[in-house]
């Protein structure tokens, strides 16, 4: 904690855990250490960041809270929940985070997250500590495989709980419209907002989530979802208790749940992945996976994960 504040107010990046995936953390307020978090991804510049604040107070000092975004805050936070809210014209978020735009995204993490932004007084900016387009991580050692040698300091607080980053939501019109699938699955969201959530980034509305790019979220390996049966030299993710076909073929094989529990499978997701990755197969076929509850976020990955990796 003390080696984190040092550093961030020295306007360094430090990797930080938190309950969906690990951060990498720069403060919010200060262009240069924002600039860093882009540098050390290699992410194209202009995808905005998610402002990770410690409370209410300092949520409301940046963004201004509709009744029902403040409906969701209180539902859903500290928790795996971000929502996309109009900037305060006097807010001392850096526009890199916001990439000029006139939202700003923010979130209140779990844990370690929220007690280091408090004790700092000023928000996060956090993108998932992974170089761009390659697999989120969800564990400090997949933070040090990836980034270890352009960060100067990884927080390791373990596997982290969720698996999957936030959901992201935005309240348009008294309408909720899910933006990313994520931690939170949309029937809790509307089972709090009392209404159903839309989905899709909107009419005629810019899609600024690079989590929209086809192609992201790559392992090395190519991907082909919705396996039912296994190819030779194809490394094998499954789910639940029944294998596909020719299953004892697979050069590697995980099971992102045995008993099909679909939070245990989105906690596994990133790090089977990358564990299969390494097995060296060119492709890794992945069982088909129940798109309901949290199961839509993960097949939302994953066919990102398949698309083609040219666009
Ligand atoms: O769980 C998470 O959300 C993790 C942890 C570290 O908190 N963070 C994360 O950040 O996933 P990142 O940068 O990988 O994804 C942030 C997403 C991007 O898809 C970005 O385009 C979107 O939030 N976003 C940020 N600001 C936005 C805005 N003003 N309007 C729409 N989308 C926005
Ligand atoms: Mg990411």
């Amino acid at each position: 904690m003390e080696r984190a504040v040092a550093l961030l107010e020295a306007g360094e990046v430090v990797a930080i855990p938190t309950e969906t995936v690990y951060g990498l953390a720069g403060d919010a307020t200060n262009g240069e250490a924002v600039a860093r978090i882009f540098e050390a991804k290699g992410r194209p510049r202009l995808n905005p960041l998610i402002a990770h604040v410690s409370g209410m107070v300092m949520a409301s000092g940046i963004a201004r809270l509709d009744p029902l975004s403040e409906k969701l805050a209180q539902a859903f936070w500290p928790g795996p929940l971000t929502l996309v809210l109009p900037l305060r014209q006097d807010a001392s978020i850096h526009p890199l985070v916001t990439a000029g735009l006139d939202t700003v995204a923010v979130r209140m993490p779990q844990g370690f997250g929220s007690a280091l932004i408090a004790r700092l007084g000023r928000p996060l900016a956090a993108p998932s500590a992974n170089s761009s387009g390659r697999i989120t991580a969800t564990t400090a050692e997949a933070v040090e495989a990836d980034l270890g040698s352009r960060i100067p300091l990884i927080v390791d607080g373990g596997p982290t709980t969720v698996g999957l980053e936030s959901t992201i939501v935005k309240v348009e019109d008294g309408k909720v419209r899910l933006l990313r699938p994520g931690g939170v699955a949309a029937e809790v969201i509307e089972a709090a907002a009392g209404q159903t959530v839309v989905r899709g980034a909107g009419g005629g509305e810019r899609v600024e989530a690079p989590g929209m790019l086809a192609s992201h979220y790559a392992p090395k390996a190519s991907v082909r979802v919705g396996a039912a049966s296994v190819l030779p030299g194809e490394a094998l993710l499954a789910f639940g208790q029944v294998r596909a076909e020719n299953a004892d073929r697979a050069v590697a094989m995980l099971n992102l749940s045995p008993s099909g529990n679909l939070r245990e499978a989105a906690a596994n997701l990133f790090s089977h992945m990358q564990a299969l990755d390494r097995s060296g197969a060119p492709t890794i076929a992945v069982e088909s996976i129940p798109a309901t509850g949290l199961g839509e976020a993960i097949n939302d990955r994953l066919r990102r994960a398949a698309a083609p990796r040219d666009q």
